[in-house]
């Protein structure tokens, strides 16, 4: 049985005083055990303040990006294994953010998910085909290239500690949401190719979705067989908000 997993992606937005009400909210509001798996990934400042204070709690956190080289002169990136010191339990990996403003490819992004491993960290592997593509009717051929990327470079194995997020584009950040029945068809191929190799690791793989997920919507896109969660962008930066996401999934 694959619990949900809600994570909130707080994208470039914060500061030292909004990052610890927004945690100390979320540490009062979300139990151990009543809800879903709850993560939230901060801007890379904020890692270390929101690790203080989740410390005890049952919230882990994550990275939004991180290189893919071990370590060296890379001027203003960050590692996977400075990431897994500052405790972080996920990182999020080709979010289409990084694939389309700075030029995030397929490899790069299996390089990145790869480095994540390496470390111990839990990789969020997000893919999603954009407008054009979806109305091109190329949705599934798309999110299936972007996944065999990385099954091709890191092994099928490796998505035994791995998580998937189905974020399509057109629905990132812009109030349209898929409706749950074109979300599982997505998650359901998703799930469909990964059990082409391993039927196992298909099985337990928590696949999230994203896009203009809130409270409105989570628990609908929740009952679906194959959604097991979701990637939270906008709605994760509003305590009462979030919260309720988890609930739906808890
Ligand atoms: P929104 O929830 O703001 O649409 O963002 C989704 C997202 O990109 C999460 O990674």
């Amino acid at each position: 049985m694959r619990r949900c997993l809600v994570v909130g992606n707080w994208k470039m937005h914060g500061s030292v005083s909004a990052v610890t009400a927004l945690v100390a909210a979320l540490k009062n509001e979300i139990s151990f055990d009543s809800h879903a798996e709850v993560a939230v990934c901060p801007p890379f400042v904020f890692i270390s303040a929101v690790a203080a204070a989740l410390a005890d709690s049952g919230i882990a956190w994550g990275a939004q990006t991180l290189d893919e080289h071990e370590k060296g002169a890379f001027t203003g990136e960050i590692s996977a294994a400075m990431l897994a010191d500052l405790g972080c339990r996920y990182v999020i990996v080709g979010h289409s953010e990084r694939r389309s403003l700075y030029a995030e490819d397929d490899s790069r992004v299996a390089a990145k998910f790869m480095a994540a491993q390496a470390s111990g960290l839990i990789p969020i592997l997000c893919v999603g085909e954009n407008l054009q593509q979806r109305e091109e009717g190329q949705a599934l051929d798309i999110v299936q290239r972007q996944l065999t990327a990385v099954i091709a470079m890191a092994g099928i194995e490796a998505f035994n500690r791995a998580v998937v997020a189905y974020e399509p584009v057109w629905a990132i950040g812009t109030g349209k949401t898929a409706t749950p029945e074109q979300a599982q068809q997505v998650h359901a191929h998703i799930r469909q190719v990964l059990s082409c190799a391993d039927a196992a690791v298909a099985e337990q793989i928590q696949i999230l979705y994203g896009g203009s997920v809130n409270a409105g919507n989570a628990l609908e896109l929740f009952a679906s067989l194959d959604i097991d969660g979701a990637l939270v962008g906008g709605a994760s930066l509003k305590s009462d908000e979030f919260t309720a996401i988890c609930k739906a999934g808890g």
